[in-house]
Order: C-alpha cells, then structure tokens, then sequence
C-alpha cells in the first residue's frame, strides 16, 4: 500500500509525528511537504495528494492542516477522493468501514490537544471497508460526480 501525506503550516508538526510513527508500521508513506512550519497555502498542498489518488497514483492519503477542514474541502473536489476529517479513533474506523475514504485529513491544532493521533490512524489504517450497503451509496456518490465534474 502506498500512502501520500501532506501539510501546511498549521499540520507540519503533527505531521512529522505521523511520518514517524507510519513509518515504524511499515508503511510505505511519501511525503510531498510543507517541510517547514512557515506559513503556506493549504490547498496547494491537499492538491499534491488527491489529483494522485484521484488518478489511482497511490492507494490513499493523509492531509493535514489547523483543524483538517479546509484540506477535507479541497481534496473531495476530486473524482475518487472521499476525504474524512476526523479527531477520534471511532469516527476514523467509520470512515473507512462505512465510506471507505481514501483521504484522510487531520487537524494539527485539534490533536495536539488530545494526543490521539496515532490511534486515529491506526483505527483507519486497520478497518476494512464492509462493503454491502455501503455499495449502493457510494455508487450514488460516483453518480453526482458523473453528473457533476466534466
Ligand atoms: C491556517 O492558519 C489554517 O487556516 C489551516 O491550517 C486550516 O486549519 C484550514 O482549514
């Protein structure tokens, strides 16, 4: 599995943390910056991940910036992308169970707080899509993305 990570400024340090820590998983994680904490644009950087996974370049993604909002708007504005802000272990599960999301998108500046980063990414690196029911709406989401993007 190969995974993109990105942040702005206000996600570089949770960032870092989650390098490290994917890293000692094992996963094959590529990270396309900022490499910094001086102050960037989010959406040039959710922009780096989701164009590939929406091209089917990587398997998923993680985006994170302040709170993960504004990566999460820019990254579900591409086809294939179904990005996820989350900051608790059980939505990240959920995420991956339900909606199967490809991308997801944490807040540096919400996580710092509660130091649950690394369960986070662990209950949606671990769950499994369940398919089934779950089918049928995601398949209406490809349909409003038919309908939608050119
Ligand atoms: C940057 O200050 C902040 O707006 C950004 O990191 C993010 O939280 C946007 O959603």
């Amino acid at each position: 599995m190969k995974l993109l990570i990105a942040s702005d400024h206000g996600g570089f340090a949770l960032k870092s943390r989650i390098v490290a820590f994917l890293s000692k998983r094992k996963v094959h994680i590529e990270d396309l910056g900022t490499d910094s904490d001086g102050s960037v644009d989010y959406p040039d950087f959710a922009i780096k991940v989701a164009e590939r996974v929406s091209q089917g370049h990587a398997d998923a993604g993680v985006l994170v910036c302040g709170t993960g909002i504004g990566m999460c708007i820019v990254a579900n504005k591409f086809r294939n992308v179904r990005a996820a802000v989350v900051s608790d272990p059980y939505s990240a599960r959920m995420a991956k169970e339900h909606n199967n999301a490809n991308i997801l998108c944490v807040g540096g500046r919400v996580l710092e707080e509660n130091g649950k980063a690394e369960e986070i990414l662990a209950a949606w690196l671990d769950a499994q899509y369940q398919g089934g029911r779950h089918d049928r709406r995601l398949d209406k989401i490809r349909q409003i993305e038919k309908q939608n993007f050119k």
